[in-house]
């Protein structure tokens, strides 16, 4: 196929950046001497963001961010320079390792005993979770993940800049993850002008296969980035995300109009906000489009299903270019997958994929119909022990 663009009036090319510029602080070769560092341990969630920060995909940010900016994130869905950005990246500390961290201006940052980055110390602040909850998750209710989450966290945060010297270097579950740099050498190899980006933290249905083969055609291409790393007790894993998108894209997808990368990061559920966070690493990898649909990001009924369309609407300068799609289903009237803008069938003709149905998969091996689920990927799940994350 020619490397074209065919259709009128969108953008057409691979953004700037977030900020302008691809943040790189990842420095593997060089030996620190650690010995006279205060050290701090980070969990493996945390050390994914700090890799996040080193190679970019968090551009512009350069490590964990300070009190101004905290501020600024929480009321106004901004860095203090006015730059969108809505999830603050922070880290947490106790009282006591705060106040003696500032004797230090270099901190070692270790995970399972071992020094992996450098944070070099700017400052700490305490901060209000309950203002912190009610701005991202617009919730104060515990059985949200995010808000029970914050409410577990330690009492300070610690802001600085950070430079990486080890990258996270296990197993199979990352030999999909590239860094901005790389997929957007790839994205200018193939010849992509408008390249759409998929977010997932799930198993494929078909309903969102329909999504992003509606996007494919349209644009050139698709950027399937399925989000790996913590998420609540219910989702599917990891490893099975993975296993599943492999098999949909080798059976149903033109190898060369698909990228299929891996995002390291925790799932936040914070609905509209995350949505916006989502859009921009997706701008930083290069994506000139970003798929948002129904729920997005979401969980339980915290955020009405349309919000994370209507948050854009406050980010006019956010430099990648929402898709929105509506509520999609299959139509037994119309044979096929419709929504309400082209469908204008009862309740009664409508069939998804619940969560219901797919436990009961699970649990007693009944395999949904092929109008909800691939054949191959209900196998794969079949074959799997243990699906969900408990
Ligand atoms: S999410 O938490 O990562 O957003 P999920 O993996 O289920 O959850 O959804 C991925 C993307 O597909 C999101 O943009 C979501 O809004 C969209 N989506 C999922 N199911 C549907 C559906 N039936 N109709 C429209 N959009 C959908």
């Amino acid at each position: 196929m020619e490397n074209i663009s065919i259709q009128n009036n969108i953008i057409k090319k691979i953004p700037e950046p977030h900020g302008g510029r691809l943040v790189n602080r990842i420095f593997e070769s060089k030996n620190i001497n650690t010995k006279d560092m205060f050290s701090i341990e980070i969990d493996d969630n945390l050390r994914n963001d700090v890799e996040n920060i080193g190679d970019g995909i968090f551009s512009p940010l350069e490590g964990f961010i300070g009190k101004v900016d905290f501020e600024s994130i929480l009321k106004f869905g901004r860095l203090k320079n006015g730059l969108p950005w809505t999830i603050p990246i922070i880290l947490d500390v106790e009282e006591p390792i705060a106040k003696k961290i500032q004797d230090y201006r270099e901190i070692s940052l270790k995970n399972k005993g071992e020094h992996f980055a450098t944070l070099y110390f700017d400052e700490f602040y305490s901060y209000n979770k309950l203002e912190m909850v009610r701005a991202l998750y617009q919730s104060e209710n515990e059985q949200h993940p995010g808000v029970s989450k914050t409410f577990k966290m330690k009492e300070y945060l610690v802001s600085g800049r950070i430079d990486v010297y080890k990258k996270i270097n296990n197993f199979k579950l990352r030999n999909y993850r590239l860094e901005p740099i790389k997929t957007r050498e790839e994205i200018k190899k193939r010849g992509w002008k408008t390249i759409v980006g998929f977010q997932t933290r799930n198993i494929p249905h078909i309903a969102h296969e329909m999504l992003q083969k509606a996007a494919l055609n349209i644009y050139d291409g698709l950027f399937l980035n399925p989000l790996i790393g913590k998420k609540k007790i219910g989702d599917f894993k990891d490893e099975l995300i993975l296993e599943t998108y492999l098999k949909l894209i080798e059976n149903y997808y033109p190898q060369d109009r698909v990228m299929f990368v891996t995002l390291h990061t925790e799932m936040r559920y914070a609905g509209p906000k995350e949505a916006i966070h989502h859009a921009i690493m997706r701008k930083n990898f290069g994506c000139s489009h970003f798929i948002v649909g129904r729920d997005h990001a979401g969980v339980g009924d915290y955020y009405h299903p349309f919000a994370a369309h209507e948050i854009f609407k406050e980010y006019p300068d956010i430099g990648i270019e929402p898709i929105f799609f509506p509520s999609f289903y299959y139509c037994k009237k119309c044979l096929g997958y419709a929504n309400e803008r082209n469908c204008p069938h009862g309740l009664e003709y409508k069939e998804e994929l619940s969560g219901t149905k797919m436990r009961k998969m699970v649990t007693s091996g009944e395999i949904p119909g092929k109008h909800l689920m691939r054949p191959e990927i209900a196998d794969v799940i079949i074959k799997f022990q243990d699906p969900f994350v408990s």
